[in-house]
């Protein structure tokens, strides 16, 4: 991680209000991960202890400690998409995903009324049926 980069990112956001989650998004967007050393770098920008910090990290699932080199498939598991069956999908995902795939659940990918849903970089997969998402686990 080059620390001039990071320190640039949390220049950008430090002055403004509720400044914590959009500086993690964005230092986990740039670098993969949340560093424990990003995470000092954080609390002591916005005035906050290491622990308050990691305590948010630790919450989202949006972020991860280590870099994961894996491909990713994130997959809806929020109620709309449980509604429309998600939950039988995922062994046959999970066993798709292997060890080779970071399979991830989310909650809510704003497409509910036409889930089960997935999404692959920027990209969203709707109206998933068992056979469509082995697939795009497997094309991942
Ligand atoms: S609940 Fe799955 S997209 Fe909203």
């Amino acid at each position: 991680m080059d620390h001039s980069d990071l320190q640039a990112i949390i220049a950008e956001h430090a002055g403004r209000k509720g400044a914590l989650l959009p500086m993690l998004h964005a230092v986990q967007k740039a670098y993969g991960c949340i560093t424990p050393e990003a995470e000092a770098a954080i609390a002591e920008a916005l005035n906050l202890s290491r622990a308050e910090v990691h305590g948010v990290v630790s919450f989202y699932h949006d972020f991860t400690p280590a870099h994961d080199p894996r491909p990713v498939v994130e997959l809806c598991r929020a109620e709309a998409c449980k509604a429309r069956g998600v939950e039988a999908l995922v062994p046959a995902a999970e066993a798709a995903a292997g060890g080779r795939v970071n399979l991830k659940a989310v909650y809510c990918l704003g497409l509910c009324s036409v889930g089960p849903n997935a999404r692959v970089g920027d990209e969203l997969f709707a109206g998933l049926n068992e056979a469509r998402l082995v697939e795009l686990v497997q094309s991942a």
